[in-house]
């Protein structure tokens, strides 16, 4: 085959004359990346990424045996862990990589927002990184109901009840979700049409619009480190990008062995007649949400303690989404700690309720 003897033989001719592959080579070999104190943090984005591609990958697989109808759904993912050769393993990797995508995207979050990452030029990728919190929550509550067990069941009518809590258009977010009035059939043939088509088009659009940003502004340099002058670098291709590749494949060796060692579970097959059963509890990732509603009364100022609540959320996501633009003194590269103090009560609080709504709801 003489057409693929060297990187730069007949067929790298034939490509770069196509679609300019010497010019993203060159593009690679520009990108460089700062090297400080908190490079560390600069890992997460591309932990996320990766994630994310095993999610893509074993959710196509997945595909091949799901049927997303309430009479089919349960059976099909019992064949696929039964029957299906390494179909358990599958499944325990897509539901194992999900929440550890999740977690690698808080902490990429919390890092960005403590390292003041969102400054000017960055808002933009501040934004579109907000869309992919936004639906890779969408991924995880979707995804969740999909085999149609008992707790997922029962965890997704209490999640959509809370968006019917939602002012003015409550009723019709919780219609719209569910297909109807009651969590059924029709809500788990949406989900499912959620989960594959729409989602998957959204997280193209914004991770698109997101690494193009990345690769525009290249990384940024936190206040501080930038005020001791302009640090070291070093090429991303290779030194950063097999520094990503150790990180990886380690996280290969930690899903193989959550999968291995705590498999997925199915539990039975969910009964929409059946009493709830107890100890209901959403994913992780939304507990503390979860957590903070059992806390408020029944009413506050004669408002329902779940509106007030669920607006708060709402206002609260809108004052993250807003940050770039409220930080003004980080904006002109001067200290903001009552910025920072807001990011550390947030990271507090998150972690808190999640650990007060466990000890609260210890059974399974
Ligand atoms: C699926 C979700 C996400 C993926 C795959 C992703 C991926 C990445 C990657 C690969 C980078 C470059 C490396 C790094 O800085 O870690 C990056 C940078 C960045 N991301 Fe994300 N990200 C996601 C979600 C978010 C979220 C939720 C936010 C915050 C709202 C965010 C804000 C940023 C910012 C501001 C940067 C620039 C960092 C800098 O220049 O220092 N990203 N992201």
């Amino acid at each position: 085959m003489a057409l693929i003897e060297t990187p730069h033989g007949k067929l790298w001719t034939w490509l770069d004359e196509r679609i300019g592959l010497g010019d993203l080579a060159k593009l690679a070999k520009k990108k460089r990346v700062p090297v400080h104190r908190h490079g560390l943090w600069y890992y997460f984005g591309g932990m996320t990424l990766f994630l994310f591609v095993v999610q893509v990958a074993t959710g196509i697989l997945l595909l091949l045996y799901y049927r997303p109808s309430a009479e089919e759904a349960y059976e099909s993912v019992q064949f696929l862990m039964g029957e299906v050769e390494f179909g358990w393993l599958i499944r325990s990797i897509h539901a194992w990589s999900a929440n550890l995508m999740i977690l690698a995207l808080f902490v990429h979050l919390f890092s960005v927002l403590l390292l003041k990452a969102y400054r000017p030029p960055r808002e933009v990728t501040w934004l579109s990184g907000m869309a992919l919190l936004g639906v890779a929550l969408a991924f995880g509550f979707t995804g969740y109901l999909l085999p149609w067990n008992e707790l997922a069941y029962f965890a997704t009518k209490v999640g959509t009840e809370i968006t019917g809590a939602v002012p003015l258009i409550g009723r019709f977010l919780l219609r719209l979700l569910r297909g109807g009035d009651e969590v059924s059939g029709a809500t788990l043939t949406r989900f499912y049409g959620i989960h594959v088509a729409v989602l998957p088009a959204l997280v193209a659009l914004a991770l698109g619009l997101h690494l193009y940003l990345v690769q525009k502004h290249g990384m940024s340099v936190p206040p501080g480190v930038e005020r001791e002058g302009s640090p070291r670098s070093m090429p991303f291709v290779p030194n950063f990008l097999l520094r990503d590749v150790v990180g990886w494949l380690s996280a290969v060796a930690v899903l193989a062995a959550l999968a291995a060692f705590f498999p997925t579970e199915l539990g039975r097959k969910a009964d929409p007649f059946a009493p709830a059963p107890i100890g209901i509890k959403p994913e992780w990732y939304f507990m503390f949400m979860f957590q903070t509603l059992k806390y408020l009364p029944s009413h506050i100022l004669r408002i329902e303690g779940e509106i007030v609540g669920v607006v708060s959320f709402g206002l609260g996501g809108l004052f993250l989404l807003l940050i770039p633009f409220l930080d003004r003194r980080a904006a002109r590269g001067e200290p903001s700690p009552l910025f920072t103090w807001i990011a550390i009560g947030l990271i507090v609080y998150v972690l808190a309720l999640t650990y007060l709504g466990y000890a609260a709801n210890p059974t399974k």
